[in-house]
């Protein structure tokens, strides 16, 4: 990745625009502020867990159709339910708590629910 060429190429306001991007990525959890928050946790679904969510289950909303594990649209599992899988692992999917920060798996967590309007 070569951010600065990208940067030098755009001018400034790229630069700026990456910087506040960032910021905000690192305040979604603390500050629990709805779009951010989700943003972060789409983006933990997809790229930033190692291997990512994506991989293995199926989330419409994150475009994501792995078959390895369940379909979260269908299992539709509380905030608290996801956030105990990736924080301890279950059966064949591991346990993300090394990898991931609270944030983000609270984030991750947050737009699970969220997104497959888990029954409360
Ligand atoms: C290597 C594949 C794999 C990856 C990567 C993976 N999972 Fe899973 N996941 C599974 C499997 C398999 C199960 C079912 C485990 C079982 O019931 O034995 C599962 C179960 C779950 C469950 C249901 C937990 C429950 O209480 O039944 C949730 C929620 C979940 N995963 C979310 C995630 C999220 C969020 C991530 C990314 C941080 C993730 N998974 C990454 C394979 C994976």
């Amino acid at each position: 990745m070569s951010v600065p060429g990208r940067c030098s190429a755009r001018g400034w306001l790229c630069c700026a625009a990456a910087v506040a991007a960032a910021v905000m990525g690192g305040d979604a959890g603390a500050q629990g502020d709805g779009a951010a928050r989700r943003e972060l946790g789409r983006e933990v679904f997809l790229s930033r867990a190692k291997p990512a969510c994506a991989v293995c289950h199926t989330l419409e909303a994150a475009g994501a159709t792995g078959a390895v594990g369940p379909v979260l649209d269908e299992l539709r599992p509380d905030a608290d339910r996801v956030a105990k899988a990736v924080r301890n692992g279950l059966g064949v999917m591991p346990s993300f708590r090394a990898l991931l920060s609270e944030a983000e798996i609270e984030a991750v967590a947050h737009f699970v629910a969220t997104a497959t309007a888990a029954p409360k």
